[in-house]
């Protein structure tokens, strides 16, 4: 829950997932493991004490076998130790390309990649077998051997104390008491020493559970201010930002956003638009720079406090699954069923819930895949009318529905973003027009800004941009007049050219 996006970002959700499955589970076992390495130790030393007080030259004996069977655990140790990580790493694998299959089931059926994603299976799926295989081996290998090196000590009792009590110096007595006792004092000590090979399986997983615990987070809080009475005034000062170090995506961008102001972001796709929104949030660290809320470094406040006044509604619109009306009262799970009605009525008027099933009861599915994608940003967008943010970063929050319902949103949005800050990305003419301001990135660069006429005027890439994808989708728009013998007129067939946005 601490870590930041970053982590996510290079860490595999597989691996996580073993990491806090499994993982965890073998160092559950170094537990068990030691309270009962414990008590056989315990074990030993009783019946060492006891041997010892019946006979200490046959207990020496008995005794001297003890370092051979520790020197046959350690050679053993260091062959289990590389093994068992090797067996964790291909579980690992196999359940990080499980998940990854099904997150990408469709994509692969749509180009019939079937055959190949089994084949990436079964790779890793036979690496894990014969890992697994090779473990299991080598740990069954082990209990002979040490039986075999205690036999020699079973052996050697039988032989001196026999001799002994030829001798006379030792009652036969005594010598059956030996060898029934021995068996109780090899077998604690064999499996002390077949323990150390759990033992290191278990430290090796726990390994790997503590560095996930210990992960240094990037984003680092400096204090943790409550951000109250928050105005929504957003500054950008000289900012230095890259996901990857050498790859800078933002560099001494510095932007002022007022309050109450409405700003569109438009520009191509990497243009970082989105990096911005991920910025206000915290998501990541920034290198360089400042990022001020009313005047004060945005590093100061509570990331809990910080993060309930800035509402987003992402590209891709996540929705777990549940109802329509859970997903919508996620943000505040103690909204009313009557508020939650009311935010749905405010999108679009709430036609959209004609269209699904039962309403706002409908499930949404895993990760919201019963609802069309359209069905699922106005979900999101409802919900951030439960969280009621100061800031709104809507980033291509309407891309998926028609023109028709986004007019409609439009209209409910206006009078929530009123008195509100936002900042909407956008590829479409409504939202762009109505803006306060354009800015124009560019790589990570402000090429332009201005009101739409201002930047009209002035020619630059806005009004290129506006030309070559906008303009169509103006109202007032109308195809150039066409000689109806001659080729026709190249009219866009889509109101979204791939390259642009996304
Ligand atoms: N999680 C990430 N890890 C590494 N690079 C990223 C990540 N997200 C975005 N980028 C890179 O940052 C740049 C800006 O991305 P983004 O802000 O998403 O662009 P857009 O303007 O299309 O929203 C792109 O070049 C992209 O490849
Ligand atoms: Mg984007």
């Amino acid at each position: 829950m601490r870590r930041d996006m970053s982590f996510f970002d290079e860490q595999q959700s597989g691996r996580i997932v073993s990491r806090v499955t499994s993982d965890t589970d073998e160092f559950a076992n170094v537990v068990t493991l030691t309270l009962n390495l414990a008590s056989q130790v315990l074990l030993v030393v009783f019946v060492a004490g006891f041997l010892f007080y019946r006979n200490w030259k046959l207990a020496l004996i008995a005794l001297a076998m003890a370092p051979v069977i520790m020197a046959v655990a350690l050679a053993f140790r260091k062959i289990a130790r590389s093994t068992s990580t090797g067996a964790q790493r291909a579980m690992a694998n196999v359940n990080k390309t499980i998940q990854e299959t099904m997150r990408g089931i469709s994509v692969a059926k749509n180009f019939r990649q079937e055959a190949q994603v089994y084949r990436e299976f079964d790779d890793v799926n036979r690496q894990a077998y014969d890992v697994t295989l090779r473990q299991g081996y080598i740990y069954s290998g082990i209990f002979p051997i040490l039986l075999i090196v205690s036999g020699f000590g079973t052996v050697a009792i039988l032989y001196f104390g026999g001799r002994l009590v030829v001798d006379g110096s030792m009652s036969a007595g005594d010598w059956y008491l030996f060898l029934q006792v021995i068996a109780l004092f090899w077998l604690p000590l064999t499996s002390i020493a077949s323990f150390w090979s759990q033992f290191q399986q278990g430290l090796s997983a726990s390994e790997r559970v503590f560095a996930l615990i210990d992960a240094a987070p990037r984003v680092v809080q400096i204090a943790d201010d409550e951000l109250v009475d928050f105005q929504g005034e957003i500054e950008f000062r000289h900012v230095d930002f890259a996901y990857v170090e050498g790859q800078p995506v933002l560099q001494d961008f510095s932007l002022h956003i007022r309050l109450g102001e409405m700003v569109a972001l438009v520009g191509h796709t990497g243009a970082g638009k989105s990096t911005l929104g991920k910025l206000i949030a915290r998501f990541y660290e920034f290198q360089g720079g400042e990022i001020l809320l009313d005047g004060k470094d945005i590093r100061t406040f509570d990331l809990q406090s910080l993060r309930r006044q800035i509402g987003m509604v992402p590209q891709t619109p996540f929705l777990f699954s549940g109802t329509v009306a859970d997903n919508i009262r996620y943000p505040r799970q103690d909204a009313t069923d009557a508020e939650v009605n009311e935010a749905a009525q405010r999108i679009g008027g709430g036609d959209w819930l004609d269209v699904l099933e039962n309403g706002l009861e409908t499930q949404a599915g895993e990760q919201g895949r019963a609802l069309s994608m359209g069905q699922r940003q106005l979900v999101a967008l409802a919900r951030l009318l439960i969280q009621r943010p100061r800031v709104v970063v809507l980033d291509e929050a309407t891309a998926s529905v028609d023109p028709l319902t986004e007019t409609q949103i439009q209209e409910g949005l206006d009078t929530v973003l009123d008195d509100r800050t936002s900042i909407a990305i956008a590829h479409r003419l409504v939202t762009v027009r109505h803006a306060d301001r354009i800015v124009v990135l560019d790589h990570g660069r402000i090429v332009e800004q201005g009101t739409h006429d201002a930047l009209m005027r002035s020619g630059g890439q806005y009004s290129e941009l506006y030309n070559t994808y906008f303009r169509h989708q103006s109202p007032d728009y109308r195809p150039p007049e066409v000689d109806s013998m001659a080729e026709p007129a190249p009219v866009p067939l889509r109101a979204r050219p791939a390259d642009f946005t996304v």
